[in-house]
């Protein structure tokens, strides 16, 4: 199957607990010129901590990259220490937000069904959510990859419409590729992209075509071309290489020569 034209690729930098706001204005100021073409073809997207939200927004104003948190919660206000809205987020000029990210999961106990209603809540206020998935490395042992992440999608994704699938980004990342230096090979990482597919097309039918479904662990420069040139890999979530200009710069550039195939 040829990738489907509906299906641009989304290349999204998760910098997770790094980078003051002024760094991460700074390294904003240093991307921009090295992807302002590949942004023609490939959707990018920055997501710092949320006290640089601001300065980098005012860095990205021109709107050719977008701007994603880290979380969100599913209400719009109350007494929940610690949590921030989507409505908050919004006026910070995102338009993203990641959600459910193992590190959420596993050090912040973070379960499937909190995460459903947050998506819901961040769907709700119009934001795009990132919904992450993966397996750890004792799930896959134990033979439970499809489980665990067709398991965690299904919960992730409840209640929600084939309307709504269309505004989600579904990153693949198993637990064990995560700042390991280990990658899933493009073939270990399409085999669960074309599970997660399926199992999209089973609950929503034709919109499974459009989801971008992205791959994230250990996402470099060199290994960047070959995963996303699987037919169900549309991009990637990518964790240290999105620190540095010149490799997040070279990762979107592999999306887009994979976007330039006929
Ligand atoms: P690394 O790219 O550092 O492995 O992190 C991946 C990740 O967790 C992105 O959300």
């Amino acid at each position: 199957m040829t990738r489907s034209i509906q299906r641009r690729p989304l290349v999204a930098a998760n910098w997770k607990m790094n980078l003051l706001p002024r760094e991460g204005a700074a390294l904003a100021r240093e991307l921009l010129p090295r992807i302002r073409e590949e942004t023609g073809f490939v959707d990018v997207v920055l997501c710092p901590p949320y006290p640089g939200l601001a300065a980098v927004a005012d860095v990205l104003e021109d709107g050719a990259v977008g701007l994603g948190a880290q979380n969100s919660h599913w209400e719009e206000s109350g007494a929940y220490t610690g949590e921030v809205s989507p409505r908050m987020l919004l006026t910070l000029a995102c338009q993203w937000v990641i959600l459910g990210h193992s590190e959420r999961r596993q050090l912040f106990g973070e379960t499937d069904e909190g995460v459903n209603q947050r998506t819901r809540a961040a769907l709700a206020a119009g934001l795009n959510p990132i919904l992450c998935i993966g397996e750890t490395l004792d799930q896959r042992d134990a033979g439970q990859v499809e489980s665990t992440v067709l398991g965690q999608l299904d919960r992730g994704l409840d209640g929600l419409t084939a309307e709504e699938v269309l505004a989600v980004a579904v990153a693949y990342e198993p637990v064990w590729a995560i700042g390991t230096g280990r990658t899933a090979t493009p073939e270990e990482a399409e085999s669960v992209h074309a599970l997660i597919r399926d199992r999209l097309r089973e609950g929503f039918g034709e919109a499974a075509d459009a989801v971008r479904i992205l791959y994230g662990g250990s996402v470099k420069p060199e290994n960047a071309g070959e995963l996303f040139g699987q037919t169900d890999i549309d991009g990637g979530l990518i964790g240290g290489a999105s620190l540095r200009a010149e490799d997040f710069a070279a990762i979107v550039r592999a999306a887009t020569r994979e976007a330039e195939q006929p």
